[in-house]
Formats: C-alpha cells, structure tokens, sequence
C-alpha cells in the first residue's frame, strides 16, 4: 500500500513512468544480489511446507524462481496463461490511485530492487523478495487472482468514498497477513508472513496472538502494527471463502462502520 510519503522511501522514483512502472534491468543485478536472494529462499523453502497453504506451495515450483531473482517478463507470461496476470517492476511503494489502477489491470507491482545483506531477518519496506515470494506465487491460483483483481476495483472506489483506511486494513489482514484453516492445520497465505524469516512460525504455532475468525467489519475496525509481529490474525476458510465475504458492496458498510470505534491490534 502506498501512504508513505515518496521521499522517505529508498527506491530511485525518478525514471518511472507516470504509472510508477519501471524497467526491471535484470542485468544489472549482482552476483552478490543473486546470491543473497538465493539464501533468502532457501531459508524460506525450509519453513514454507510446514506453514504455507497449499495453493502457495502447489505453485512456487512452476515459477522456477529458486536460483535467482527473477526475470519479470518471463515470470509474466506464466501467469499470463493461468490467470491472466502480469507482474510489473516498481521503485518501491507507490501511491494508492497507481497501486490500485495496477490491480484492477491485474498487473502486481514488484519492487525492483533487494534488500542489503545486513537486511537479512528483517526489512522495513517491501523489497523483490518480499514482493516476489510472498505474493506471486498465489497470482496463478484463479479464485485468489480474481479476488486481487476485484481488490483493485474496490479499491478505486474506496478512494471515491473516503474509505482508504478501512478497505487498507482489510489487504493488511489478508493479502499480507492472514490465515487459513485447512485440513492440515492452520496455514500462512499472507504475503508478509511467507517471507517472514521469524514470523511465519509464529503466526501458526505461537499461543500469543489472537486467531480470529475471519470478520469482515471487524477487520475493517482493527488498527495494526507495521513494527512487529501481528498481535491478531484473522482466518478464512479458503479463498472461495474470503471472495464470498469480500463480494458485497461496501458502500453501506463503510458509511456505517467509519465512526464505530476501533479494535486496537492488540485489544482482547
Ligand atoms: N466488494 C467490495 C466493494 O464493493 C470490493 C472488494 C472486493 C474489496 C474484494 C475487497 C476485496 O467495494
Ligand atoms: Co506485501
């Protein structure tokens, strides 16, 4: 989500296009960037068939995105064919409107560049790895890629209504941090949590945080906390499951939650 203010970001925003698109320049990535990405995935490759859900794992393979950072081009046009999107490279966050206008073309924006080696555990802002292993891979899947898509639209229309704040908690607690109750247990299918070093065992195992059923006013009232680990998730039952809730129209619901009180991340 892009509501950070551009110049204290550390992507180079100069060279994009007015859609904040950039060429990705593949080759000029080190070997050292390459590298480091590579050790980023196979760290994550130990933890993931243990907590991810299975429409992640079933499609991280096809993507053969293990050994490098990935060419976006050819990793586009995989998806292409399964469900209709694209990846395209940016500087870094970007602003909502553009954030938006790339989902509902069902294009994702992924930043370009990776993290410092020191960057290793933890990183502030999203990177290409963040970007790349916890949200592509469930681009092929079709019911998560048409919900994303139907995201992007929303979120348009968010805009017209005012309704930033609460349509944003909602892809807090889902795209980047949910859950999901499966047959095998709980499972991760937030993108924050998959590429999370640390918090990808914590959002399953630990008896810290709170595991919610997923609730779509009361996600859209609860605050978070970009600065550690989530202290509530919320789980859905399958992607169908969170299409089906997320399908209404939010007008009604946005004006009559906007002054209800909120939930703080961590309240009982
Ligand atoms: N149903 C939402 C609306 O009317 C749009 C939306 C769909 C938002 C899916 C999020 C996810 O605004
Ligand atoms: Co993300």
């Amino acid at each position: 989500m892009g509501s950070v203010p551009a110049s204290d970001l550390r992507g180079d925003y100069k060279g994009a296009a007015p859609d904040f698109s950039v060429e990705q320049n593949w080759h000029n990535y080190t070997a050292e960037e390459h590298a480091l990405y590579r050790r980023l995935f196979e760290r994550q490759s130990k933890l993931v068939p243990r907590y991810a859900c299975a429409e992640w794992i079933d499609a991280i393979g096809a993507l053969d995105a293990a050994h490098e950072i990935p060419r976006f081009d050819a990793i586009s046009r995989k998806l292409k064919s399964k469900t209709g999107w694209e990846i395209v490279a940016v500087p870094g966050l970007i602003p909502d409107d553009a954030f938006f206008s790339h989902l509902a073309n069902r294009r994702f924006p992924i930043t370009v560049w990776l993290r410092k080696p020191e960057e290793f555990d933890y990183i502030v802002e999203p990177d290409v790895f963040h970007d790349f292993f916890g949200h592509v891979p469930l681009l092929s899947d079709p019911t998560y890629a048409d919900h994303l898509y139907e995201y992007g639209k929303g979120g348009l229309k968010a805009m017209r209504l005012d309704a930033i704040t609460m349509l944003a908690r909602l892809y807090w607690y889902t795209i980047e941090f949910g859950l999901m109750q499966t047959e095998a247990g709980t499972r991760a299918y937030g993108a924050g949590l998959l590429s999370s070093g640390g918090e990808l065992a914590y959002c399953v195992d630990d008896p810290k945080p709170r595991r919610l059923p997923f609730d779509l006013e009361r996600v859209m009232r609860t605050e978070y906390r970009i600065d550690r680990y989530q202290d509530t998730y919320f789980v859905i039952d399958s992607f169908e499951h969170l299409m089906r809730e997320t399908a209404p129209d939010f007008t009604p619901i946005y004006a009559r939650i906007r002054s209800l009180p909120t939930f703080a991340a961590d309240a009982a």
